[in-house]
């Protein structure tokens, strides 16, 4: 077997599907991925090693991604927790295949989740399937979250319009077809998600699960328990300056201040080969929004796949 580290991809050989519009996608290693994405995923596989003292952010698109950025870089940056004020969250926490390799946009100096070398937050939407040799190569903690398949779906039809390279509309009834077959960036969903969700079965201590609708319905217990899996615990004996530490990052992360910070507004700037705008990580940043869009049809079909893939796997998630 070849080693990963010496691994090229020959894009000739993948199975290929289109996704929408001109937006093409190549299978690899059981899941669907943009050309430029599987090249620079490759140069991450090939070069990033992580240190034991790093925190990589993993995820699917559109599942809470910006919001967690914020929220780690606040818990592990507490003293400089206000740069959430100025600067986007993709500014400050890097996406290592999108930021940092392939065609890299800064290096590990450039960004603030990354510049102190004994406290580096990365972020990645590589399945653990892909990646499990590269964070398994250190005792590096990972954060996964995960979101209600339906309202990523919802979520992700709104935002891939949004791009400034591929602006062709896009049917839902064409986005659920595309869900329900795994066939998106990073896709299939549930294979993602079942990949880290296991991992975290496995090794509790360096694996830290958690869905977008906890986050949102108990925002500062989760806050709090990711203080402590990361290490740094907000004090609990009579700190009553570290609540209301606790209690700011909470407020200033929520989406209706987080969404409304100038940086986050913004039009301007873009992330992603598909120049997607900063202001598009935001759109309402609730639970359910699912039901304003599916059909009743739309919702049964995909709950019977959660069923399938999820429950039937033991994760009693997404319906
Ligand atoms: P919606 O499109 O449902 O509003 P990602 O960051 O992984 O791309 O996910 C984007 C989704 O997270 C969007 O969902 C976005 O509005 C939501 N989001 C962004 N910031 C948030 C926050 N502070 N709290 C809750 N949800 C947030």
């Amino acid at each position: 077997m070849e080693d990963a580290s010496t691994e090229t991809i020959d894009f000739s050989s993948l199975p290929k599907e289109k996704f929408r519009g001109d937006d093409y996608l190549w299978q690899w290693k059981g899941f669907w991925f943009r050309q430029p994405f599987l090249q620079a995923a490759q140069d991450v596989l090939n070069h990033y090693k992580p240190l034991p003292t790093d925190t990589v952010l993993a995820s699917y698109p559109k599942t809470g991604t910006t919001w967690l950025k914020a929220l780690l870089y606040s818990i592990i940056n507490r003293s400089s927790r206000n740069s959430i004020l100025t600067n986007h969250p993709h500014m400050l926490v890097p996406t290592l295949e999108m930021q940092l390799y392939g065609p890299k946009t800064g290096s590990f100096d450039s960004f603030a989740g990354t510049a102190n070398s004994s406290a580096r937050i990365l972020a990645t939407h590589l399945p653990y399937q892909v990646f499990s040799g590269t964070i398994n190569s250190t005792d590096c903690r990972v954060v996964y979250i995960t979101r209600n398949p339906k309202d990523t779906l919802v979520s992700s039809w709104h935002f891939y319009p949004k791009s400034k390279e591929v602006k062709d509309p896009w049917s839902l009834e064409d986005a659920v077809e595309k869900f329900s077959k795994g066939i998106a960036n990073c896709g299939p969903y549930y294979d993602h998600v079942l990949g880290y969700w296991k991992e975290s079965l496995e090794r509790p201590n360096k694996v830290f699960f958690i869905t977008y609708e906890e986050l949102k319905s108990e925002t500062k217990i989760h806050v709090k328990r990711l203080a402590e899996f990361l290490g740094c615990p907000f004090d609990d004996g009579d700190g009553k300056e570290e609540d209301a530490v606790l209690d700011d990052i909470v407020s200033n992360c929520s989406f209706e201040k987080l969404s409304n910070y100038e940086a986050n507004k913004s039009d301007d700037g873009h992330v992603g080969w598909l120049k997607f705008p900063l202001s598009a990580f935001f759109r309402q940043g609730g639970m359910g929004d699912h039901k304003n869009y599916l059909t009743t049809e739309m919702i049964e079909h995909i709950d019977k796949i959660t069923e399938e893939k999820f429950h039937a796997s033991g994760f009693l998630y997404g319906i």
